[in-house]
């Protein structure tokens, strides 16, 4: 039987697993991995998945099948990533919605697509497409990027929207991204989650991110996250209600009992904001 995600969750990443799989702290609810990691992998790395697998429900992550290339998908790669989900039982599967090869380059960085309506209608046609292959529950997530867009196109949030309704799709919504890209290109984020389809909306990624000297935020997933994103998380939840949250932390990686430190703050606000929603 599928378990239930819900409250707080940590990615299980390779350098902090080991400690997070041996003290199996309560206060985190369940895991997310990168299915990446994990494919055509033996060894230490199924040994952590099963480890996880005991006492935690496992959300996965994609890297690499971003939704909005132009290219064809690997579809050898998509039977196998359906597979591996049917096996560890994942609840949905989540991808990124931007470009990530361009004529069999891949690129290391999520690169935005366009936010015209041409580019949203060739996503939600490749979403719905890899949604098919895997047989799973996809949400798209929204991304953090640093060019500007032209002024011809639809707002960002406006964006996700089309797509997520073109596709009838779910969504992961990242709140750091949506910071960083407010602060960066001058748009008030609550008015971005304003905008948001709550129905649809199935996991929430915080993380921290680096602000460089002349300003420019950039998501790195390698600080602790912030008084303003935790501020917006409180908002998200308020008007979501009580969806997962996943502390991201790829880079940089404290010692775990300061990330458990986040997770106990993120399990106040959580609280605080859902008891508020089952009150109201
Ligand atoms: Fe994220």
């Amino acid at each position: 039987m599928e378990r239930q995600v819900t409250g707080i969750g940590i990615g299980l990443r390779y350098d902090l697993a080991t400690e997070l799989l041996e003290r199996q702290p309560g206060t985190v609810s369940w895991v997310e991995i990168h299915p990446e990691n994990y494919l055509d992998r033996g060894g230490r790395y199924l040994e952590m998945l099963e480890t996880a697998r005991r006492d935690w429900p496992v959300v996965t992550h994609g890297l690499t099948t971003c939704l909005g290339a132009p290219e064809p998908f690997d579809s050898d790669y998509l039977h196998q990533l359906r597979d591996f989900l049917s096996e560890i039982e994942a609840p949905w599967h989540s991808e990124h919605l931007c470009l990530g090869a361009v004529d069999d380059r891949f690129f290391h960085d999520l690169l935005p697509l366009p936010f015209t309506e041409e580019a949203a209608n060739l996503a939600s046609q490749r979403l719905t497409e890899v949604r098919d292959l895997i047989d799973k529950p996809l949400a798209l997530e929204n991304v953090s990027y640093y060019a500007p867009q032209g002024t011809d196109g639809l707002a960002e949030a406006d964006f996700v929207v089309e797509v997520l309704g073109r596709a009838d799709a779910k969504l992961l919504l990242d709140v750091n991204n949506i910071y960083v890209n407010g602060r960066n290109f001058g748009f008030d984020p609550k008015a971005y989650i304003d905008k948001i389809p709550v129905d649809r909306v199935v996991q929430i990624h915080v993380a921290g991110h680096f602000v460089r000297e002349d300003g420019l935020r950039i998501d790195t997933h390698g600080e602790a996250v912030p008084d303003d994103v935790y501020a917006l998380l409180d908002y998200t939840l308020r008007r979501v209600g009580p969806v997962p949250v996943l502390l991201e932390r790829d880079n940089n990686i404290p010692p775990l009992d300061e990330l458990l430190a986040e997770v106990d703050e993120l399990w106040t606000i959580y609280r605080n904001a859902t008891e508020a929603d089952d009150a109201g």
